[in-house]
């Protein structure tokens, strides 16, 4: 195992790197007063707006919401895993990735499993123009009516019968069948000789957003075979089944404007529908839409169309897909659902009626706000009175899920509607779902600006100028401080006690992967105006407030006790002393 990188060497590492330069390098960037800006790279605009802030180090789009520091930056655009990208910036840094223990890395690098596949690739390829047996296999591709290009463009190949043609075609030398085991292209078992995984077999290369391919499908040729119908590549350090969809670089590729996906079941479905010119279709591989399927989807395109058999499973499968896709409905994105008739799937309903009739299908396919009420609606008598509190009680849980207020709101009308009250009405009651007591405050905060509680303001203060954290001293009591978010606060401002010139990035990489990240690249993203100096006084004011507050919950906490079981001599004093000082700091 290779040792592991220093918290140091990545802080060191992000304040030799300007994040400006790391992006410009991918996405020219536009000076606009403070910042940087471009179309954003992970979705489709025409207006920029994703934004990159130099003092902060850190990008975010308005549109699509990414967000993150040159090490996200990386990892989103090249794919690349957390150590890749930190040995990218290293490279360009011109330094080496310092390791813990010293140790070298023995895995062998992921360049070369890329490689390993494009020969794999190559080899089916060739495969399907030369091997004595390729003409069963063209024959059954033009059988379900794929063209030469299609297959061309899609890089279909053959994996001939046979249980060694790869092994022999790309060497049977320990360090090629070791690298074509990682890659998952062989099969090894109890010491025996290694051999082919994929035989006879149609070969479907699955790609990444850069267009490597990372894993195959491999499809029989004959429905009377006895192995399975399709056979994939099992997950491997490149190919992550349920991050991955098949047919969105060719997709992104064929569109220079793509505005909406479909996304469909199979590898068939895509190349079908690319057939007929709709160059629009992805599929998940065998498994259920996945949340990182759907963020990755609403990145490139505002507009997604799940496609689904019309039977039991289908809608149940769609049922699914849509509590998934809730929490990511944010304002401009869109969902529907298209139905298809028994039968059928996308492959062979576009075979029987042509592309026109297929996208005018698509135009009708079910919004989701209608699918969701439609779908409760179904569970409850909508008739009676108590079912229409039923599925409001059942409706409520789903809409809250829903972070574009926008669209919430527009669902409560709709549900409103259906259950026959006035929507403020609904709103009230549906609304009014007790998740956390929050505590409120009469805070620090400026007129006029978005109430933040105070322990956001400060961490917002901190992420937007690390260095004011410099004139606190006195952050102990957060420890003791009972409100959301302290400890967190507390951290950041130990973290930035013996390290004070940490730049935000270093911040936010050292909660990366940890619960709290989210809430962290959130206040990252907001801007609180005014310079440097009247920001540290601003977090110097919030810091006080909240110390008073650690007195304010310890008199409430005497005060309670006194009602209760009474307070001691020296109890009562504190408390006593308590109100005092709580009178005077409200006078002034
Ligand atoms: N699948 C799989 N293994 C199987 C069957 C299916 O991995 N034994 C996955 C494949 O990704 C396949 C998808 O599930 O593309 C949909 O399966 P199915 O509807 O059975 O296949 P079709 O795409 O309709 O394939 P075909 O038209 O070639 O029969
Ligand atoms: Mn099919």
């Amino acid at each position: 195992m290779p040792g592991r990188i220093p918290q140091s060497f990545i802080d060191d590492l992000l304040n030799r790197t300007d994040i400006i330069d790391v992006i410009d390098a991918y996405v020219p960037l536009k000076k606009a007063g403070s910042n940087f800006k471009a179309c954003c790279p992970f979705h489709n605009e025409k207006t920029p707006s994703f934004t990159v802030s130099q003092p902060k180090q850190f990008y975010h789009c308005f549109g699509c919401g990414a967000h993150g520091t040159a090490i996200s930056f990386l990892m989103e655009y090249e794919h690349l895993e957390f150590v890749e990208a930190i040995e990218e910036l290293a490279r360009q840094a011109g330094i080496d990735v310092v390791r813990e223990q010293g140790s070298v890395s023995t895995q062998p690098r992921q360049d070369n499993l890329y490689a390993v596949m494009s020969q794999a690739h190559a080899f089916y390829r060739q495969q399907l123009r030369s091997h004595p047996q390729a003409d069963k296999a063209i024959a059954y591709l033009k059988n379900r009516g794929m063209s030469g290009e299609i297959a061309a463009e899609f890089g279909i190949g053959f994996a001939p019968p046979g249980w060694d043609n790869l092994i022999n075609a790309l060497g049977n030398d320990a360090h090629s069948l070791a690298q074509l085991n990682q890659v998952g292209l062989t099969i090894e078992q109890d010491n025996k000789k290694p051999y082919d995984r994929f035989r006879d077999r149609i070969m479907i290369p699955i790609t990444d957003r850069r267009g490597r391919v990372i894993a195959f499908g491999g499809r029989v040729l004959s429905a009377d075979d006895q192995g399975a119908k399709y056979l994939n590549s099992p997950e491997t350090a490149i190919f992550h089944k349920s991050n991955e969809l098949y047919g969105l670089y060719e997709a992104r590729k064929a569109l220079r404007n793509l505005d909406k996906l479909l996304i469909v079941e199979g590898y068939m479905d895509v190349l079908a529908l690319a057939q007929f010119g709709i160059r629009y279709a992805v599929a998940t591989l065998g498994t259920a839409t996945t949340n990182e399927h759907l963020q990755t989807l609403f990145r490139v395109v505002p507009k997604l169309i799940f496609c689904f058999d019309g039977d039991r499973a289908g809608r149940d499968a769609a049922w699914r897909a849509l509590t998934n896709a809730l929490p990511v409905m944010q304002e401009g994105r869109e969902a529907a659902f298209l139905f298809l008739p028994e039968g059928e799937d996308p492959d062979s309903l576009v075979h029987h009626e042509g592309k026109e009739a297929f996208e005018a299908r698509l135009e009708q396919a079910m919004p989701l706000s209608r699918f969701l009420l439609e779908h409760l609606a179904e569970q409850v008598d909508l008739s009676s009175e108590d079912g229409r509190a039923r599925l409001v009680a059942l409706a409520k849980p789903h809409l809250n899920r829903v972070p574009d207020k926008v669209f919430r709101h527009l669902l409560f009308d709709h549900l409103a509607e259906l259950v026959n009250i006035d929507t403020q009405q609904l709103k009230n009651l549906a609304e009014q779902a007790p998740k956390q007591p929050r505590t409120t405050f009469n805070t620090p905060i400026k007129k006029g600006q978005k109430k933040k509680s105070p322990v956001r303001q400060a961490i917002n203060l901190i992420l937007q100028h690390p260095a004011a954290a410099g004139s606190i001293d006195n952050f102990q009591f957060l420890t003791k401080l009972e409100l959301p978010g302290a400890q967190l606060l507390f951290e950041l401002l130990e973290i930035l006690s013996v390290d004070p010139h940490l730049n935000t990035a270093a911040l936010l990489e050292r909660w990366r992967d940890r619960p709290e990240e989210v809430h962290l690249l959130k206040l990252a993203e907001s801007h609180l105006p005014g310079d440097e100096q009247t920001l540290e006084m601003e977090l110097k004011d919030t810091l006080a407030y909240l110390g008073s507050l650690i007195n304010s919950q310890r008199w409430q906490f005497l005060q309670q006790k006194l009602v209760t079981n009474g307070l001691d001599e020296h109890e009562l004093n504190e408390w006593n002393q308590l109100l005092k000082d709580n009178s005077t700091s409200k006078g002034n």
